[in-house]
């Protein structure tokens, strides 16, 4: 399943990200705020458990989450999308998976990956800002599916068409979301029109 999350806040703060002018604080605030927005979406069918509780009125027969929520961002411009989903979850535990792109052949490489216990029986969230040529999210799925983990789920800002189909044919199980699908890639790779380098303009190493 592939999903655009277009909602209109979204979209609004998105284009805030794509404009070249915008500066790092700004970049990374609307991003927090987006991150924010997609897991309230996203997180639509996490699985509860029936509790029941005491109100200061009566007893309750309600419902608590019923599975941990582990993030895994993609280093580093996944981090970016850490804060804001954790403002809402703030009991998810975060896992990393280091990889950058080869700015020649384009393929993912693998520098780190370290993960909290229980991810066979966790919601994973897979958190990478752009889908290019899908090959970093693969690898990043390939690495989170070989420790065990079963329900997982993809979050991206920005993705190719390239990306997307790369991705559902590597991991047709795996739900993506999105904030916005783009055109094509260009020669170098990246996101026509996208955002730039979004671990660059994250983290202002450029
Ligand atoms: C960027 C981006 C993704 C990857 C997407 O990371 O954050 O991880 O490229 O491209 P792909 O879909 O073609 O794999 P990059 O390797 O530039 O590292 P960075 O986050 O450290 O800047
Ligand atoms: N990585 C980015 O940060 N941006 C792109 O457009 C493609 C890959």
């Amino acid at each position: 399943m592939v999903k655009v999350l277009d909602h209109p806040l979204i979209t609004h703060k998105l284009t805030q990200m794509r404009k070249e002018e915008t500066g790092t604080l700004n970049f990374s605030r609307n991003l927090d705020e987006i991150a924010g927005l997609m897991a309230y979406e996203i997180c639509r069918d996490v699985p509860l458990h029936e509790v029941t509780i005491q109100t200061p009125v009566s007893e309750c027969h309600t419902y608590e989450l019923d599975k941990e929520i582990i993030l895994v961002p993609i280093l580093r411009a996944g981090l970016g999308l850490v804060n804001g989903i954790r403002s809402l979850i703030p009991t998810a535990k975060v896992g990393h998976i280091g990889l950058y792109r080869d700015e020649e052949t384009l393929e993912p490489h693998e520098y780190f990956a370290k993960f909290p216990k229980g991810l066979e029986d966790a919601y994973v969230l897979v958190l990478d800002p752009m889908l290019a040529t899908g090959g970093s999210a693969i690898a990043a799925i390939d690495m989170v599916k070989k420790r065990g983990a079963k329900s997982i789920k993809m979050v991206c800002l920005v993705g190719a068409p390239e990306g997307v189909k790369a991705l559902t044919e590597a991991h047709p199980d795996v739900d993506l979301y999105l904030a916005a699908l783009d055109d094509h890639l260009n020669e170098l790779g990246y996101i026509v029109p996208g955002l730039g380098d979004a671990g660059d303009r994250i983290f202002g190493t450029k």
